[in-house]
This record gives C-alpha cells, sequence and structure tokens, in this order.
C-alpha cells in the first residue's frame, strides 16, 4: 500500500516510516516541520537507504495538502500531525484546536475530494481521564482535563461520524500509551524542545548531564512505591502497531485500539531500570504531585492481540538501553 504520513517527520511518525518500508509499503510524508527536523528523515533515508518522499506542507493549508494528494495516489493516511505538549495546550487552547481539530478536518476534506477513506488516526490514553479501572478496555469511560486531551476526543468522534455518514470510509483509531525508546541505531529518537515535560527524556537528559536531578512528582500515590505508574511502549512495537492496523482499511468499519504493553510500572522502576544501563544512579528528589497527573493508567492490550496479531515485544530493559543510545548519540538532539 501506499500511505501519506501526516506528521512523519516526527518521533512516532520516523519509526514508523521504516517499520512500513520494511513490510513492502511505500510512503509520503507531509510536514511542517513545527516540532520536527529534516534532519531526522534524512536519519532515516540513511537506515532504510532510500529516498523518502516529502512535501514541507502545513494540514490546514487545504490547497497544498491537496496539491500533494493530486500528485501522490495513496492508499490511504496515517494522521500523526498535531500538537501534543499537555501543559502548552492550557496556555494556548486556540492553537491546539486549530492545529489537531480544524487541521484534521481539513485533512478530511482533501481525503474525500480525492477519494481516498482510509485512516489511522494517533488517539492517546489520556482520553481514559483519570480510569476507574486498570488495565483500562477500549469501551472505558472517556473523559479530558486539557485541550489537548480534548482535540483527541474531539477528532475521535469526528471520525466516528464521517464513518457513520459514509460507511465505504474505514477508521482506525489507536490510543498510545506512554511511548519511550528509540531505534536501535541510535540514529532517530525523541528530540523535545526546551526542557522535557516527559517523564524519559527528563532521565535521559540527567543522565547525560544537561540536567541535574530529576524532581520525581509525588510518592504519596496509591501504587507500590507511591509514585505514579504507566504503561511505557517501546516506539518501535508502537510503529508496528500501525503496520498491523493497516490490516482493518478497506472493512468500512470504524475501530478503536489500545496500544500498550498492559504492564504499568512506576517512576522509581523507570529510574532504576535506567540507573541499570547507565551504569550510575540517576539521582533524583521527591516533589509534590504535578497538578493533572493521574496515579495508575495501563492498558488492555488484548483487543489488538486479537484482532490484529499485535503485541509488544520489547521490554523495559530494552526501552532503556535503546533511549539511551539515542541520547548519549545526540545529547543535543537532531542539532
Ligand atoms: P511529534 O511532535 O514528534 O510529531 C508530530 C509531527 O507533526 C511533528 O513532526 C510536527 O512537525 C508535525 N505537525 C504538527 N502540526 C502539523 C501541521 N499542522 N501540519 C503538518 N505537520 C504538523 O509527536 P509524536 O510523539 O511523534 O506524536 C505523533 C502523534 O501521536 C501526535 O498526534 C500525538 O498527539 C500523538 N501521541 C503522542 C504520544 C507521545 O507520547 N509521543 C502519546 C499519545 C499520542
Ligand atoms: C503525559 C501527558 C499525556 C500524554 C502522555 C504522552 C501530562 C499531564 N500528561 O502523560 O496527556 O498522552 O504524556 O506520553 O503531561 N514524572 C516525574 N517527573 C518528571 C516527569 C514525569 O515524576 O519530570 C512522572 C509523572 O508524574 C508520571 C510519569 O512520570 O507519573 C510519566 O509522566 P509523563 O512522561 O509526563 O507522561 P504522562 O503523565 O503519563
Amino acid at each position: 500500500m501506499k500511505l501519506l504520513l501526516t506528521g512523519g517527520a516526527g518521533y512516532i511518525g520516523t519509526h514508523t516510516i521504516i517499520e512500513l518500508l520494511e513490510q513492502g509499503h511505500d510512503v509520503v510524508v507531509v510536514d511542517n516541520l513545527s516540532n520536527a527536523s529534516s534532519v531526522a528523515l534524512e536519519r532515516v533515508e540513511e537506515i532504510v537507504g532510500c529516498s523518502i518522499p516529502f512535501y514541507q506542507v502545513d494540514i490546514t493549508d487545504k490547497v497544498k495538502l491537496s496539491e500533494v494528494f493530486s500528485k501522490e495516489k495513496v492508499d490511504g493516511v496515517i494522521h500523526f500531525a498535531g500538537l501534543k505538549a499537555v501543559g502548552e495546550s492550557v496556555e494556548k487552547p486556540i492553537e491546539y484546536y486549530k492545529n489537531n481539530v480544524a487541521g484534521t478536518i481539513t485533512l478530511l476534506e482533501v481525503m474525500k475530494e480525492h477519494e481516498v477513506k482510509n485512516i489511522v488516526f494517533s488517539s492517546s490514553a489520556t482520553v481514559y481521564g483519570a480510569p476507574e479501572v486498570v488495565p483500562i478496555p477500549e469501551d472505558a469511560k472517556l473523559s479530558t482535563t486539557n485541550p489537548y486531551g480534548a482535540s483527541k476526543l474531539i477528532v475521535e468522534g469526528i471520525l466516528k461520524d464521517v464513518h457513520l455518514s459514509d460507511p465505504t470510509w474505514s477508521v482506525v483509531i489507536l490510543r498510545y500509551f506512554n511511548p519511550i525508546g528509540a531505534h536501535k541505531s541510535g540514529r532517530i529518537g525523541e528530540d523535545p524542545n526546551g526542557i522535557p515535560n516527559n517523564l524519559i527524556p527528563y532521565i535521559t537528559q540527567v543522565a547525560v548531564g544537561k540536567l541535574k536531578e530529576l524532581a520525581v512528582f509525588g510518592n504519596d500515590y496509591d501504587t507500590e512505591d507511591g509514585t505514579g505508574v504507566r504503561d511505557y511502549i517501546h516506539v518501535v512495537d508502537l510503529a508496528k502497531g500501525h503496520v498491523a492496523s493497516l490490516k482493518q482499511f478497506n472493512t468500512g468499519q470504524e475501530y478503536i485500539y489500545n496500544l500498550g504493553t498492559g504492564q504499568g510500572y512506576s517512576v522509581l522502576d523507570i529510574v532504576d531500570a535506567f540507573s541499570k544501563v547507565v551504569e550510575f544512579d540517576i539521582p533524583y528528589k521527591i516533589q509534590e504531585r504535578r497538578p493533572g497527573d493521574i496515579s495508575t493508567c495501563f492498558a488492555d492490550a488484548s483487543k489488538a492481540f486479537n484482532e490484529l496479531g499485535w503485541k509488544a515485544e520489547y521490554s523495559l530493559k530494552d526501552m532503556s538501553e535503546d533511549s539511551w543510545r539515542w541520547q548519549k548519540g545526540n545529547p543535543h538532539g537532531y542539532q
């Protein structure tokens, strides 16, 4: 299949390109490079040994996006493009809704005009809010507490309605848990702007000496060691989940899958795993809870296994080693 990847120059997109090409698919990348570097795509080309068609286009630009669709006859879209920082979304809600919601509407309009009716959408476990049960099944109650999460939930609803209105659309919503790790080559990985908000990039930057110590946000949660529990999934496993989900294209159905490992780890479990990999104790200090954080979140990942034959394979040790290889070899990311 030939697939157009919006946001394909980003963290998850670049890893997914590699897995798609390995499985014999063709890709076209559309990205405005608002949170990515063209170096990332050059590195992917180096890994896969061929060039990747790339268009620096904003998905909110209907004319330019339509030109790409006219030129490249694609069978479907994997829609990664979006802004993803929770805190920033609270400060800049209009930007987030415009980019994530209006951008998706423009994309869907263009897809419809070009008769491309297969889409995979990057949703997030954030749509489960504070979950009432763990592991979290796909039919759990949904809620959000910030514009980023709301934008994901709104787009899920739009996609559902589009499919209902015209059952020739095939829609796959993938709810990612916490993607970490990097490609084994150490050439591509997560490259956050400024001081990282997320746990793993923060830890690796402490390990590489860019940051002094990790602040552990709270040790009074109702968990084994009191720190927050999450479902960390290797980005390459996640990328493979996208490839597996393509099986639902051209079915005229709408599907929702959790992409997680089904296993929860606490912040201190993660600190411990990274300390082993870097061979020294990662310095940390217990601090106040971060507002908006939940105690425990991990997936019931059985639906993706039963219906797509996909499950996560990499261990926490693999994820830590691969994150570290990327950070150590690229202390300043792609710069
Ligand atoms: P990323 O920021 O690395 O990738 C997103 C890409 O989209 C970037 O390359 C950015 O330049 C591009 N982009 C943003 N707005 C665009 C626009 N208007 N037009 C064209 N390109 C645009 O993020 P990622 O971690 O690879 O995440 C990919 C998707 O998965 C996002 O939608 C994100 O919300 C979702 N997601 C990510 C996580 C995570 O922890 N990384 C978790 C759950 C869901
Ligand atoms: C965050 C987002 C979530 C998004 C997900 C994607 C918030 C509130 N939530 O989730 O919407 O879908 O990223 O990966 O930003 N922690 C520390 N110290 C740190 C950073 C994190 O102790 O410096 C802890 C957190 O309290 C949490 C765990 O580490 O328990 C994971 O945090 P993080 O990596 O930010 O991910 P989430 O909060 O799960």
